[in-house]
């Protein structure tokens, strides 16, 4: 069942408290380095400093504003993502008190993230073992696989956060998932109250959007265009020497300059972010704008773009390449959300 409301922000808040109200418990679990929107039960570790984020497999609890009252942070535990140990470990401490557990499957604000394999499994399991209601934050993710990243991994959450593409520009955001959790939404016990809620125009481009812009066979040539993306990527990286990694999957991908592996907030710490910027700006410089412009953005093969795009964005990195791996700049991640 699903319910519709107008941003992402508020699709991420409905969902915790539908978990919330339909488990009877007040903590939510989150990942470090993952985005939920900007209310204040997830604005926890979103890009903590590591002066203040401490253990990396038992993160203090950094709120990522002012103004985030004490006992909301208190009632969001963190955990590092691809860290099966460290989940295991915190759920043991708080587990029967986590009414949801919340996770961008593919973390898309530090980069682009692959689970490991085997970890969204073993989340899944956790919160089984645990009755938490499983949240897959999908704002994201749905537009960059046709059906989301619970088709492209097989496994389904109780719920599930869209927003973003599904619009095709205009405000939409949606909530789905379990009819026994979505049935106990009603007036009068749980709150989903909003103006512009199902409003007919969002939804119409929504429907516009799904069945005449975003189709199976349209998705598929521009993940098609996306690998050949991400492979050319590989292949000047390995030409002219450069460190750094290059991760993708269904329309999106991102470069990293780093030697060792993303696979949470940590080693994306690691990144060298004055190198980010350096091969950003001297990309625009060529007429191509390779990803959103930060380093914890990624690039997505939209629609609009053809093949000839994609062969301009690799004639631009084959001159920007060279540079960056010369490029001395060192620039600090500043946590601007
Ligand atoms: C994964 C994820 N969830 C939630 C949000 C919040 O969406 P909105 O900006 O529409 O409130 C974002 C926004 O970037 C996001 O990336």
């Amino acid at each position: 069942m699903v319910k519709f409301s107008t941003t992402g922000t508020e699709a991420t808040m409905y969902a915790i408290r539908f978990a919330r109200a339909f488990t009877g418990r007040d903590k939510l679990l989150k990942f470090e380095g993952c985005f939920h929107g900007g209310h204040d039960a997830v604005l926890v570790n979103v890009k903590p400093a590591r002066a203040k984020s401490g253990d990396p497999k038992r993160p203090n609890q950094v709120p990522a504003s002012l103004g985030i009252p004490r006992s909301v942070v208190q009632n969001t535990v963190v955990a590092p993502f691809n860290d099966i140990e460290a989940l295991d470990c915190i759920m043991r401490k708080h587990g029967d008190e986590v009414g949801a557990i919340i996770l961008e499957p593919i973390p898309m604000n530090m980069g682009y993230v692959q689970p490991t394999p085997g970890f969204i499994e073993a989340v899944r399991r956790t919160a089984d073992n645990y009755s938490s209601v499983l949240i897959f934050d999908e704002i994201k993710t749905c537009g960059k696989f046709y059906g989301g990243a619970q088709d492209h991994f097989k496994i389904k959450a109780d719920l599930i956060t869209m927003g973003k593409a599904i619009g095709g520009g205009l405000p939409i955001s949606a909530i789905g998932g379990r009819k026994q959790i979505m049935e106990t939404v009603v007036p009068g016990l749980v709150s989903h109250a909003g103006t512009f809620n199902s409003n007919p125009l969002s939804v119409t481009a929504g429907i516009v959007t799904l069945t005449e812009i975003l189709t199976k066979n349209r998705m598929y040539e521009i993940t098609a265009c996306s690998e050949k993306l991400a492979k050319a990527y590989n292949e000047i990286i390995e030409d002219v020497n450069l460190i750094a990694k290059v991760t993708w999957g269904g329309t999106s991908g991102a470069v990293a300059f780093t030697g060792h592996d993303v696979v949470n907030w940590r080693t994306f710490q690691d990144c060298d972010i004055g190198k980010w910027y350096a091969y950003c700006f001297a990309m625009m410089n060529r007429g191509v704008i390779p990803a959103g412009p930060s380093p914890d953005e990624q690039w997505t093969v939209s629609a609009q773009h053809e093949p000839e795009d994609i062969d301009a964005h690799v004639e631009a990195f084959k001159e920007v390449a060279p540079y960056v791996r010369k490029c001395e700049n060192k620039a600090p991640i500043v946590e601007a959300i």
